[in-house]
């Protein structure tokens, strides 16, 4: 008999395994996949690590999650950098006083500033109705033009005059020349891959690939104390309150043999409604590859529907509604904790998953 059932290998689940299990528990982890790890797999090629569910970048503010990952893996220095292909005019992302200075040509904050007002006030909106208005309103038109709409409406499938103002809270505008994309005190890619970081989480573990919980759901909860569920809530209650929606992505990876260097850089944007994917990753440049060849993997965003992989969680009010229901279900159920992404109906960057899982961790040992 095991102590706990963990549903799914990924990050929530390999952390869940391995605090419990170094507390003396004994845990299954089952996965439907035939992988470990999740999104966070990695997978290499050529000598280069593929980011085979798109490209991850560890990121966090926070010192213990930062040493948490580092128990398992060295971290490189990578800084996440992102470059955007408007038609072929290329932009450095996030705003800054580069993308700035290739739009329009100045060269001050100030002038930056006051081009960005100027734009603002032309389009005189005062309550955004759509993601178009939002965006104007937060940046101006030219900004809006040629970074955020096709972008934004290939990643949504629908026109940004369609689609609610809420998607865009805040679009961070920097008046320095700064082209790190994240703000945070620590960043970097896992040398050896991110699975690396699941392999050393799960090496005292007992795993089962290729094997869906709901195949012999009964089964499998009586191998074990208590399960800890990682898959999507719906489908644990069966979908009765209706499916909860997801965009999906897919994704066309291909190695160029006679390539060393496709686009130099990891990360370039599609920022144009023609080009039909929205980014291209070249993965050696995560970690600085020297290698003759290259891999590079084009990202489509797609429709979701129910078997798909789902991808972004749609919070829209109908589907955060229908959530609220089926976690009521799921604070009842008993000797289930139910974590993670699609458990919770939630995006989450890695180092909240992890942080997620810690807390967890902490209120079922009681050892805070
Ligand atoms: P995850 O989905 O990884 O794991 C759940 C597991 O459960 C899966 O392996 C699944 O197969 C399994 N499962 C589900 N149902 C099952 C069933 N019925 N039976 C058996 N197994 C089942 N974060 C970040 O910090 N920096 C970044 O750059 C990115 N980039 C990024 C890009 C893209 C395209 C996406 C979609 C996401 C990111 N992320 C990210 C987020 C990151 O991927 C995320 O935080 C973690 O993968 C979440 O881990 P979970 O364990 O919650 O879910």
């Amino acid at each position: 008999m095991y102590d706990y059932l963990i549903v799914g290998a990924g990050l929530f689940g390999s952390v869940f395994a391995y605090e419990a299990t170094k507390r003396g528990k004994k845990c299954l982890v089952i996965d439907k996949r035939n992988h470990i790890g999740g999104n966070i797999y990695t997978e290499e090629m050529d000598g280069i690590q593929v980011h085979k569910y798109g490209a991850h970048i560890f990121h966090t503010n926070n010192q213990d999650i930062w040493n948490y990952v580092n128990q398992f893996v060295t971290f490189n220095r990578y800084t996440n950098s992102p470059v955007a292909n408007y038609k072929g005019e290329i932009y450095n992302l996030p705003f800054n006083m580069n993308t700035f200075y290739q739009l329009w040509g100045v060269t001050s904050p100030d002038e930056a500033k006051q081009k960005i007002e100027t734009q603002k006030q032309a389009a005189h909106i005062t309550e955004p109705s759509n993601l178009e208005e939002q965006a104007i309103s937060l940046v101006g038109s030219d900004i809006y033009e040629k970074l955020i709409k096709g972008y934004t409406e290939k990643q949504w499938g629908r026109p940004a005059t369609e689609l609610p103002p809420f998607i865009i809270k805040r679009l961070p505008v920097r008046f320095t020349f700064d082209n790190n994309y994240f703000n945070d005190r620590f960043q970097g890619i896992p040398i050896g891959g991110y699975t690396k970081i699941i392999d050393q989480m799960l090496k005292n573990v007992d795993v089962q690939l290729n094997t869906d919980y709901f195949d012999k759901k009964q089964a499998f909860k009586n191998l074990a104390k208590k399960t800890v569920y990682t898959g999507m809530i719906d489908q644990y209650f069966d979908y009765i309150y209706g499916t909860l929606e997801y965009r999906s992505l897919h994704f066309e990876t291909k190695r160029l043999e006679h390539t060393s260097n496709y686009q130099g850089n990891a990360v370039v944007n599609y920022t144009d409604r023609e080009t039909p994917y929205t980014r291209i990753i070249e993965h050696k440049h995560f970690e600085f590859g020297t290698q003759d060849q290259t891999v590079i993997t084009e990202e489509y965003p797609q429709e979701w529907k129910p078997g798909d992989e789902p991808y972004y969680p749609i919070n829209n009010t109908k589907n955060n509604e229908r959530y609220k229901q089926y976690k009521a279900l799921a604070d009842q159920e008993e000797n289930v904790i139910f974590g993670g992404r699609l458990a919770t109906y939630k995006y989450y960057d890695m180092h909240q998953v992890i942080g997620a899982a810690l807390a967890t961790v902490r209120k079922e040992f009681d050892d805070n």
